[in-house]
């Protein structure tokens, strides 16, 4: 039995949908979910910096919660700084989270895939080695989309299907245009506009039909097993650890500004606890 916390980290609110499924499946964990809105966002940084500013928040992280695993719930931080994280903090078990390439490979008919993430994620050479990787022979066309990163952290999440729907429709274009019929949602943030995307997907032609993919259930399932394969789960099975015991489970902000009403809504929604980084 291992009460340590799992740790889920982004620059803002993207990682959440991740940290959800796997509370929701493992309710005897307690989870801690970190925004690390101070350097939001981390599409438009470069691999050095991005290096120095996750490490200097695991540092932090570690020497305050000793989590037993952490889950970067974030495509930036993963295809740049995972590597060195993993080398840096060994005694921190580390789940990536990169874009979903190898489902989306298979289900592509016209060998095209798109993904859509941020402009670190589609410039960065690791994206380049998981196609050959995952998808060999496939076609790739790669957008980035700041605008839809900063949509969604300033509130998009929480908008209607119709303004989300606005929002998403020129990048389905986007993909149709360049022939992709299988769309990677390849930023955590895209994902609290699935359903947009989706409902966008299936317009036009039959020929024009594009399918979606993100990486919720591969990374949620992905922590889950790690926990099971090295025997640190709160309790058997992932229920209580003690009977009707449910963890303290936290939504952590970085920086210094008030949280605001918008994070109180969003952590009332998910069940955390609220606090900023410096007050634990
Ligand atoms: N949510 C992040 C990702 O998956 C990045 C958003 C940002 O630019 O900070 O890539």
């Amino acid at each position: 039995m291992d009460l340590r916390p799992v740790l889920f980290l982004d620059s803002g609110i993207g990682g959440l949908p991740y940290c959800g499924r796997f509370a929701r499946r493992n309710p005897g964990e307690r989870v801690i979910y970190v925004a690390d809105r101070a350097n939001f966002p981390y599409g438009g940084k470069d691999r050095d910096a991005l290096g120095r500013i996750l490490s200097a928040l695991a540092r932090d992280l570690d020497n305050l919660f000793r989590p037993k695993l952490a889950v970067l719930a974030c495509n930036t931080a993963s295809v740049t700084a995972l590597a060195l994280l993993r080398e840096r903090f060994p005694g921190i078990r580390w789940v990536g989270t990169v874009p979903a390439v190898k489902p989306a490979a298979s289900a592509s008919l016209k060998r095209h895939i798109g993904i859509l993430g941020t402009a670190r994620t589609i410039a960065d050479p690791y994206t380049e080695g998981l196609l050959r990787r995952c998808a060999p022979g496939c076609k790739l066309t790669g957008i980035a989309a700041p605008d839809l990163v900063d949509f969604v952290e300033r509130g998009g999440d929480r908008a209607g299907i119709d303004e989300q729907r606005g929002r998403a429709a020129p990048y389905i274009a986007g993909f149709r245009r360049a022939g992709a019929d299988a769309v990677v949602l390849g930023c955590t943030h895209f994902v609290f506009l699935r359903d947009a995307f989706e409902s966008l997907s299936g317009e036009g032609s039959p020929e024009e039909a594009v399918r979606i993919f993100d990486s919720v259930e591969g990374v949620a399932g992905r922590a889950e097993s790690l926990l099971e394969k090295h025997g640190i789960r709160a309790a058997p099975g992932g229920g209580a650890a003690l009977p009707g015991e449910r963890p303290r489970n936290l939504l952590v902000l970085t920086g210094d500004g008030e949280p605001g009403e918008l994070w109180r809504q969003r952590a009332a929604d998910a069940g955390l606890s609220l606090g900023r980084l410096g007050e634990f």
